[in-house]
């Protein structure tokens, strides 16, 4: 019961993210080549898609292999505990392709404030994950997916 409980959030989460991330799936600026700086950024935040398509998987049972969510959403918090350091350089006005806005760093403290808080619920997702009961997995879940979006509406492109 309790699993399907937690199951039934994370599949609403899993819905919210799916039209959260639809319109994104344009993959901008892949014509122009990215600068390393961006590169690097645009791949952290890689991490964090792959880890998510996975846990939802996990969820969905879709796939099935044991252990797995619990290391998967550790990759979800190693890459959440990278990600503000990998937007600290400003690179407004550099050449080439990235989807981050120029408010990233005229708003530092705001940006920063918000990664901070996806890096503390995505590290409280990999402790709820790797003690196993759905019924804590579920809601955190939901807690980390939930700052994607309303970040990416400010922020990116
Ligand atoms: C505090 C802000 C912030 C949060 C939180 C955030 N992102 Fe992002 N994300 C960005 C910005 C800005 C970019 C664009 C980076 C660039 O191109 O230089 C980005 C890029 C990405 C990319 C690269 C591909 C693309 O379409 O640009 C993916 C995938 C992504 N984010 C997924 C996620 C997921 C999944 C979450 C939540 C679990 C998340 N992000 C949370 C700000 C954020």
């Amino acid at each position: 019961m309790q699993v399907n409980r937690a199951r039934s959030l994370f599949m609403g989460a899993v819905t919210c993210t799916a039209i959260a991330f639809s319109s994104a799936s344009i993959a901008h600026g892949d014509e122009e080549k990215r600068f390393p700086e961006s590169q690097y950024r645009h791949d952290v935040m890689e991490f964090v898609k792959y880890a998510y398509g996975n846990i939802a998987q996990l969820m969905k049972g879709t796939a099935e292999h044991d252990g797995h969510l619990a290391k998967h959403a550790q990759i979800m918090a190693s890459a959440a505990s990278m990600a503000k350091a990998a937007f600290e350089k400003d690179t407004r006005g550099m050449e080439g392709a990235t989807e981050a806005r120029d408010e990233i760093w005229e708003n530092w403290d705001d940006f920063a404030t918000r990664m901070d808080k996806f890096e503390a619920d995505a590290a409280a997702l990999a402790t709820a994950a790797e003690g196993g009961d759905m019924s804590e997995i579920g809601p955190a879940f939901k807690k980390t997916m939930g700052n994607c979006k309303s970040c990416h509406d400010e922020y990116r492109k």
